[in-house]
């Protein structure tokens, strides 16, 4: 009988150590992802090498078909990795009001299950309060696989349709208002490589729901062996110079506040606060960024 409260115990500690863990998040989220993906997507880019040399200019350009596979990797990175969105929410749902309360229901069924008269009431909320944690702190798990099989299976499965990318034999052009662009330098070991990328589409819900003469700023990553060298500034320029030449008048974008350096860049360069929310009781630190620029006020 006394053993029952101590596995229960062990049982949620275990339990929430392995669901809790961001970076084991990170993982069973690429792992799936791997799964699912075409065999000719290759392996996530090592995030560990940070710093990586550029020599020369970097080079912004609009995307070719044979950028797909770099992108997509910058992309899942940028989603999966140790600091990405998925990674900080796994690790705040620890520490959230709801956690809290489901550790604090099972420790007082296992204690009560101690005392003979209350022992089914204890493991019944024992039972509660683990089932209750683990599923709560799965929930990142399924969000983000979600979000991450909806992109890849959606607009990032055929760039160019999307973004309206036109290509001839060596070269792609950007015909209509929307476009995507990747930022290619020659890195360390002499060959030119895809660092960055950012797209914008003027037909997505967010950017028509404004108005017509609106975009929206989408896939906006610089890997992370090359950020802080002015790269998505550089890419941010593109799209807005790309803007003004197509009569958009201003860029919608949205972020979180989980990507603090990507808010602090958007304000820096113009962008304002349209809207602030928390989108779910469930994510009670996240915070959405709906913001928008108008385009002649860019400090770019
Ligand atoms: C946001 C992101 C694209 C910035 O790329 P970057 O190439 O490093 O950005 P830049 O070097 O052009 O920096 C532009 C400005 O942003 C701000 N900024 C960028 N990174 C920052 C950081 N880590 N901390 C604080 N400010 C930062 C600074 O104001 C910087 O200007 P400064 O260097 O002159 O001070 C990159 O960090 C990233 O890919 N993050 C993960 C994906 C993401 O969040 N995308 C946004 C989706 S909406």
């Amino acid at each position: 009988m006394s053993t029952l409260p101590l596995a229960i115990s062990q049982c949620l500690s275990e339990g929430l150590a392995k669901i809790s863990t961001s970076s084991q998040v990170a993982k069973i989220i690429i792992a799936g992802l791997k799964e699912q993906s075409s065999p000719s997507v290759p392996t996530i880019i090592d995030t560990k090498k940070i710093g990586r040399v550029i020599q020369g200019e970097v080079h912004i350009r609009p995307y070719k078909s044979s950028d797909f596979a770099t992108v997509r990797d910058l992309f899942i990175d940028s989603n999966v990795g140790p600091d990405s969105f998925a990674a900080l929410l796994a690790r705040d749902q620890r520490t959230a009001r709801i956690s809290l309360f489901l550790y604090s229901l099972a420790v007082l069924g296992a204690l009560l299950a101690f005392q003979p008269h209350r022992r089914t009431l204890g493991i019944a909320l024992a039972f509660l309060g683990v089932l209750g944690s683990a599923v709560y702190l799965s929930i990142p798990y399924f969000v983000f696989k979600g979000h991450l099989k909806t992109a890849l299976n959606g607009d990032m499965a055929d760039i160019p349709k999307t973004f309206e990318v036109t290509e001839t034999d060596d070269e792609s052009e950007l015909r209509g208002k929307n476009g995507f662009w990747v930022a290619e330098c020659v890195g360390m070991n002499g060959e030119r490589e895809v660092v960055g990328c950012v797209g914008m589409n003027a037909n997505s819900p967010g950017a028509t729901q404004i108005g017509s003469t609106t975009s929206e700023l989408r896939r906006m990553v610089v890997s992370k062996d090359y950020r802080r060298r002015g790269i998505a500034q550089r890419l941010i320029k593109a799209v807005v110079e790309h803007a003004k030449e197509r009569g958009v008048e201003q860029i919608y974008l949205t972020t979180s506040s989980y990507q603090d350096a990507a808010v602090k860049m958007y304000l820096k360069l113009g962008w304002a606060v349209k809207r602030h929310f928390n989108p779910t009781f469930l994510f009670e630190k996240v915070y959405i960024y709906e913001l928008i620029l108008d385009v002649n006020t860019c400090k770019l």
